[in-house]
């Protein structure tokens, strides 16, 4: 039978899609990337393929989901299977400077950025590029903010990456990035499906989430913003109208040019106001409480839903997958 395969090594983020899929009566399997055995010279299961697999895995104890799930997307385009976020979304997930390469050829900004290979190399070079400001570290693989900082001083880089809690990235890559202060303390993330807009929020960041942990700011890492936070925002994700439509059309094409079919895409408001993107999910999740407040939950129009219709789509045959 002809199925939906969700590509994936994260059970917990499941089941909203799951709901989706079933509410629609598609037919569909989880394919649960970690361990598993496939006959190269047999042909995968009849159906389409959803590539969800999370730039995170390693943190789940999934080391290498990614690598594996690399090899599993060869195996399924040779025998000309419709992957959703084939092999080169997988490849844009895993590593922020292709990202950014990409992005940057589809006319889209980045923040400056030095990545930098060697723990022992990452302080010389913040003093060389970005003295004097601040700076976020963060890992080339990433993703839910894990491993990401902000410093202030030199000398707080200098006491995190010399110290006990310091964690090597897993591709031994470290990015090193200007940090960009937005007007208002939010972040924008778009989402799209089928290489099309489906909606965008606003994060509230003013809790620092992620960006420093209070065990590093409690390291002398003078100007922390978890310090400067007057109360909690009350809701942290919020539905926008829409973006800016010279954004999204760059932002839809540079999805066209990187064979990316589903993402979330992050960016921030630059000084001079012009948008620098920083991330791009291709694994992405929604906010159910966000999409319940502007009444788009569990309706075409929330990201599950969009997600379903478009797999169900393809499933159908109505829809071809851009080459
Ligand atoms: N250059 C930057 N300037 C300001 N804030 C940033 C910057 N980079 C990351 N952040 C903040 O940290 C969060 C996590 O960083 P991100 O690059 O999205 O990593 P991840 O892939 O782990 O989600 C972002 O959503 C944003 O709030
Ligand atoms: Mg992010």
């Amino acid at each position: 039978m002809s199925r939906i395969h969700v590509i994936h090594e994260n059970p917990a983020w499941l089941p909203p899609l799951a709901a989706a899929l079933e509410q629609r009566g598609l037919p569909w399997q989880e394919m649960f990337l970690h361990t598993g055995a496939f006959d190269l010279a047999a042909p995968p299961p009849e159906g389409i393929f959803y590539n969800r697999m999370s730039a995170s895995s390693h943190t789940r104890d999934h080391r290498f989901s990614a690598e594996f799930t690399a090899a599993v997307l060869a195996w399924l385009t040779r025998w000309g299977r419709t992957v959703v976020n084939g092999p080169r979304a997988l490849d844009l997930e895993i590593s922020k400077v292709r990202q950014y390469a990409a992005l940057e050829a589809a006319g889209l900004r980045t923040p400056r950025t030095m990545m930098v290979a060697g723990r022992g190399e990452i302080v010389a070079a913040a003093e060389r590029h970005f003295a004097g400001q601040p700076v976020i570290l963060k890992p080339n693989r990433g993703g839910k903010g894990l491993g990401v900082q902000l410093f202030h001083t030199i000398e707080g880089l200098r006491s995190h990456v010399e110290g006990e809690d310091y964690i090597e990235p897993v591709d031994g890559i470290q990015l090193l990035q200007h940090y960009v202060q937005a007007p208002r303390p939010v972040i924008t993330r778009a989402e799209f499906t089928g290489r099309r807009f489906t909606y965008a929020v606003e994060v509230d960041t003013s809790e620092g989430f992620e960006l420093c942990p209070a065990d590093v700011c409690a390291i002398g890492d003078a100007a922390c913003p978890v310090g400067e936070t007057a109360g909690r925002p009350e809701h942290k994700f919020t539905v926008i109208e829409g973006i800016d439509p010279g954004l999204r059309g760059r932002l839809e094409r540079f999805l066209e040019q990187a064979g990316v079919d589903v993402a979330g895409i992050e960016f921030i408001a630059g000084p001079e106001g012009a948008p620098l993107v920083y991330d791009v999910n291709t694994n992405t999740n929604y906010n159910p409480e966000a999409e319940a407040r502007a009444g788009i939950a569990g309706t075409n129009r929330s990201g599950m839903g969009a997600l379903a219709e478009y797999l169900g789509a393809l499933l159908a045959g109505s829809q071809r997958l851009a080459a």
